[in-house]
C-alpha cells in the first residue's frame, strides 16, 4: 500500500518554495529511475514517493490552512488518492464522472466518502443508481448550472420512487470580463457555467431546492465552486518578462473581482441552502484562492505530480514526481534514435506544450515534422548515438493525471529502488473519459 513519506511531506510544508530547481528531490530523478528500471521493459510509467509526498507537502503550506479537495483527473490512481487522503488536510475528492464518483463511493474502504463531481452528468443509468442508494447518495454530490440540467434530472428520475434528495453543488462562472462602460472587453477564462451573479445563483439554488415529488424534496443544495482557470490553470511566469508582468496584473485584477462577487453569490446562495462548502482554484492559485475569505476549501491535484504545464509558475515549483520510459527500437540515421510508441499528448489546446517532453538522456528533441507519434517517435540529439536498442527513454508528460491512461500501474520509486507499483483506473478496468 503506498504511503507518503512523513520527511518529504515535512519539507514540502517548510521549503519557502520560490521556483528554484534546488527545492526539488532528488536532483536528477531520471538518472535513478533509469538505473532502477534497468531491468523492466518499456513503455512503463514512474511515480517517485518521495517527490509525491514532497509536493503534497507543498500544496499543505500553500493551502495556508484551508483543506485541499483531490481533483481525481489529475490523478486517476485509487491508490494515490488514499494515499493523499490519508494526510491531514486534504480532504474529500472532486471526481470528473458521475460513474466514476459512484465507484469511489462505493469503495470498501470507505476511503472516498465524500466524492463532488466536478462536472455536470448526462448519465442517465449511473444518475438512477445514485438515486436508489442510500449510502451513495450521501457520498457523493453532483454539480449544476442551469435549470435545464435539473429538469433532465428529475425527468430521468421520474419512474423511480423517491428515497431521499440527491446532494448538488452550483457552479459559478469565474472567469475575468473586464468591462469599459457597459461594454465587456473580453472574456478571460474557460467557458463552463452560465451562472455569473448573485442573482443568478440564488435563482438556481430557491429552483434546485423547491423541487419536490409527493412532498420529498428531490435536491439539496450544499455547495457552491468557482475555479478561477485564468489564475490556476496560466503559468504567470512566461519567459518574455513583458507578457509576465501584463498576465500577473489581469491575474491580480481577476482574482479581486472574483473575490466580490464569490462572496456575494455564496451570500446569496446562503438564502436558499445551508452550504457545507465553497471550493475554489486548483494547483496553479492555492495562496491566492485560500485568500479570499468566502472559500472554505480548495482543488488540486496536478500539483501532486507536477507535469510540464505546472513549470512556469512564480509562486510554486513542484517536484517532477512522475515520468514515462520508451524503449529505443530503431536508429533512422546518425544524431537520431526512435522510441517505441509516445504519443501521450495532454488535452487542450493542441500545440508543442502538449507533447510530452524528453527529459532524459539530456539533449533529445521531438522532430517537428512527426512530433511524438502513435507507434514510434524518432527524436534527434546529441544523445542519440549512444543510445542502443533497448535502452530508454524518459519523458515527462503534459498533464498530470492523463499519463495513467497509458499504463497499468506506475512504477513506485521509493529512495531510487523500486517498491511496487500501484494500479491506475486503467489498471483496474476502468475507463471513465
Ligand atoms: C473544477 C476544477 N477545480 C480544480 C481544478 C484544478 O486541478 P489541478 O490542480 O489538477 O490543476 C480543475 C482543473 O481543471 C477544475 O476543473
Amino acid at each position: 500500500m503506498l504511503t507518503l513519506s512523513p520527511a518529504e511531506l515535512a519539507r514540502g510544508r517548510s521549503v519557502a518554495d520560490d521556483g528554484g530547481a534546488a527545492v526539488r528531490p532528488p536532483a536528477d530523478p531520471w538518472v535513478r529511475a533509469d538505473a532502477a528500471c534497468a531491468q523492466l521493459p518499456g513503455p512503463l510509467a514512474i511515480l517517485d514517493r518521495a517527490a509525491l509526498s514532497f509536493n503534497a507537502g507543498s500544496l499543505l503550506r500553500r493551502a495556508g490552512g484551508k483543506t485541499i479537495r483531490v481533483a481525481t483527473k489529475s490523478i486517476r490512481s485509487r491508490g494515490v488518492l488514499a494515499a493523499v487522503l490519508a494526510q491531514d488536510g486534504f480532504a474529500g475528492l472532486l471526481a470528473y464522472t458521475l460513474p466514476e464518483a459512484l465507484w469511489l463511493a462505493a469503495d470498501p474502504s470507505g476511503a472516498f466518502a465524500d466524492v463532488l463531481v466536478g462536472y455536470p452528468t448526462a448519465d442517465a443509468p449511473a444518475l438512477r443508481v445514485l438515486a436508489g442508494d442510500d449510502v451513495l447518495r450521501s457520498r457523493v454530490t453532483l454539480m449544476v448550472d442551469s435549470v435545464e440540467q435539473l429538469e433532465w434530472m428529475e425527468a430521468v428520475l421520474a419512474e423511480l420512487p423517491v428515497r431521499g434528495p440527491l446532494r448538488v453543488a452550483l457552479e459559478l462562472d469565474a472567469s475575468y470580463r473586464p468591462r469599459l462602460g457597459w461594454r465587456t472587453l473580453a472574456h478571460i477564462g474557460v467557458r463552463r457555467s452560465p451562472v455569473r451573479t448573485a442573482e443568478d445563483a440564488a435563482a438556481l439554488a430557491f429552483n434546485a431546492a423547491g423541487r419536490t415529488r409527493r412532498g420529498t424534496q428531490l435536491f439539496t443544495v450544499v455547495g457552491l465552486m468557482a475555479y478561477e482557470a485564468q489564475v490556476a490553470g496560466l503559468p504567470d511566469h512566461p519567459a518574455n518578462p513583458a507578457k509576465a508582468a501584463v498576465l500577473g496584473r489581469i491575474q491580480a485584477a481577476s482574482m479581486a473581482e472574483l473575490a466580490n462577487r464569490r462572496r456575494a453569490v455564496a451570500a446569496a446562495v446562503g438564502g436558499a441552502a445551508e452550504l457545507e462548502f465553497v471550493n475554489g482554484g486548483g494547483t496553479g492559485s492555492l495562496e491566492l484562492t485560500a485568500a479570499d475569505t468566502s472559500v472554505t476549501e480548495l482543488a488540486a491535484g496536478s500539483g501532486l505530480f507536477g507535469p510540464t504545464l505546472f513549470d512556469h509558475y512564480s509562486r510554486f515549483s513542484p517536484a517532477h514526481a512522475v515520468g514515462f520510459a520508451l524503449p529505443v527500437v530503431r536508429r533512422p540515421g546518425p544524431g537520431m534514435a526512435t522510441v517505441l510508441g509516445g504519443g501521450w499528448i495532454a488535452s487542450g489546446p493542441t500545440g508543442p506544450s502538449r507533447a510530452p517532453t524528453p527529459v532524459h538522456p539530456a539533449g533529445l528533441a521531438l522532430l517537428a515534422a512527426e512530433g511524438a507519434g502513435e507507434v514510434q517517435t524518432p527524436l534527434r540529439g546529441s544523445a542519440a548515438d549512444a543510445l542502443r536498442i533497448g535502452d530508454k527513454v524518459w519523458f515527462r508528460h503534459g498533464k498530470s493525471g492523463e499519463v495513467c491512461e497509458h499504463v497499468d500501474g506506475l512504477h513506485v520509486l521509493d529512495g531510487g529502488r523500486l517498491d511496487g507499483t500501484v494500479a491506475t483506473y486503467r489498471g483496474e478496468g476502468k475507463a471513465f473519459l
